[in-house]
């Protein structure tokens, strides 16, 4: 079925926008658009050149980006007053495809609205890797995070005291692994990037957060073997309150799911005035991913660890304009993929 009418390219360009707004892992970016001109789909396809060979060699963090990116289009799509149909890994043929969103017509009068402060959120939404105040977050809102979560297809859990201070030492002893290895150390500096540099890609100096001086908060050091850059060490809040998404299956799709789901919670926290940040370093070696799972639960394979709080704003990462080469309506020979 197609939809009632070609895509206009402002609609296009909005949808593109939203998209490359999503957080990606070390922002890589790792995603590709293509409008298919025939059926008007969106195709979401994943960026081989932008991966990360040593820390992600399953891709999964990969997929967890695009699903937050495929998110954006959804609400940016039901934002412009369009009905979108998300298809995850729609063609078993072609596995670098991992998204269609076709946009099946206008939404009606009876169609439930969704909430304008997601969509509002995605532009207010930055990693924060700075302390936060230690103020509690209201149940209320953790509930919604946590329905959000579901919503999406995967589960959130918001662990109590021992149980956040368990996750944060798998982190912490993955974090000690990662500084301990040159090689993957080298892969992520690869993505800092020093202020004013001329790229769309990757993470300024300026939006790194400093160490923490209780060393209970195991944030990721990216400067690895240039100590020089790092931030003089603050004291982080001594109640951090953190959140572990995952889901019950392991599967590809799901990870597009996770990726879905991490993105829901993530603008649900910022709509609420909260600010957040992602500690991903567990997940990145597979006993230590197995360790973080929730004890006794034979079916939790976890994907990220969202810390969330109040405090200050992260600072400002780059994004490449993933909207410059999509040509809305273009005949099948010109159609043409963006980065
Ligand atoms: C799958 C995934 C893993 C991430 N892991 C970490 C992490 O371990 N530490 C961290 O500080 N940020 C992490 N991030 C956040 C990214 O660095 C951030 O989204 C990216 O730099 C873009 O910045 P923004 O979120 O402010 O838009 C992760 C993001 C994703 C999607």
């Amino acid at each position: 079925m197609r939809t009632q009418a070609p895509l206009d390219a402002a609609t296009v360009e909005s949808l593109l926008t939203a998209a490359v707004a999503a957080p990606s892992i070390h922002n890589t970016q790792p995603w590709r658009f293509r409008l298919d001109p025939g059926s008007q789909a969106l195709e979401v396809r994943s960026a081989p050149e932008r991966t990360l060979p040593l820390s992600d060699p399953m891709h999964r963090a990969q997929y967890l980006s695009v699903g937050a990116a495929v998110f954006n289009v959804r609400l940016a799509a039901v934002h412009q007053g369009w009905r979108p149909e998300v298809r995850l890994l729609p063609d078993p043929r072609e596995p670098g495809l991992l998204a269609t969103v076709r946009l099946t017509g206008r939404l009606g009068a009876d169609d439930q609205p969704s909430d304008p402060g997601l969509y509002e959120a995605i532009a207010r939404r930055h990693t924060s890797r700075m302390p936060f105040t230690g103020r509690p977050v209201p149940e209320p809102i953790v509930a919604e995070m946590t329905a959000a979560a579901c919503a999406a297809g995967a589960r959130l859990h918001v662990p109590h005291r021992a149980g956040t201070r368990r996750l944060l030492r798998v982190t912490a002893a993955a974090e000690a692994r990662n500084h301990a290895h040159p090689e993957r150390t080298a892969e992520t500096r690869t993505w800092i990037t020093a202020p004013g540099a001329d790229t769309g890609y990757g993470i300024p100096i300026t939006a790194l957060g400093p160490p923490d001086a209780a060393a209970r908060m195991p944030v990721r050091d990216f400067t690895g073997a240039l100590p020089a850059l790092r931030l003089p060490a603050l004291w982080f809040e001594r109640h951090v309150q953190v959140a572990l998404l995952w889901t019950s299956h392991d599967r590809r799709e799901d990870w597009l799911r996770a990726g879905q789901a991490l993105q829901y919670v993530l603008l649900t926290a910022t709509a609420h005035g909260l600010r957040t940040s992602l500690l991903h370093q567990a997940m990145e070696w597979p006993d230590l991913r197995a360790a973080t799972a929730l004890p006794g639960h034979k079916r939790c394979h976890p994907h990220i660890l969202i810390r969330f709080g109040y405090g200050p704003d992260g600072g400002r990462t780059p994004r490449a304009p993933g909207h410059c080469a999509v040509r809305p309506a273009a005949p099948p020979a010109t159609a043409t993929e963006t980065s």
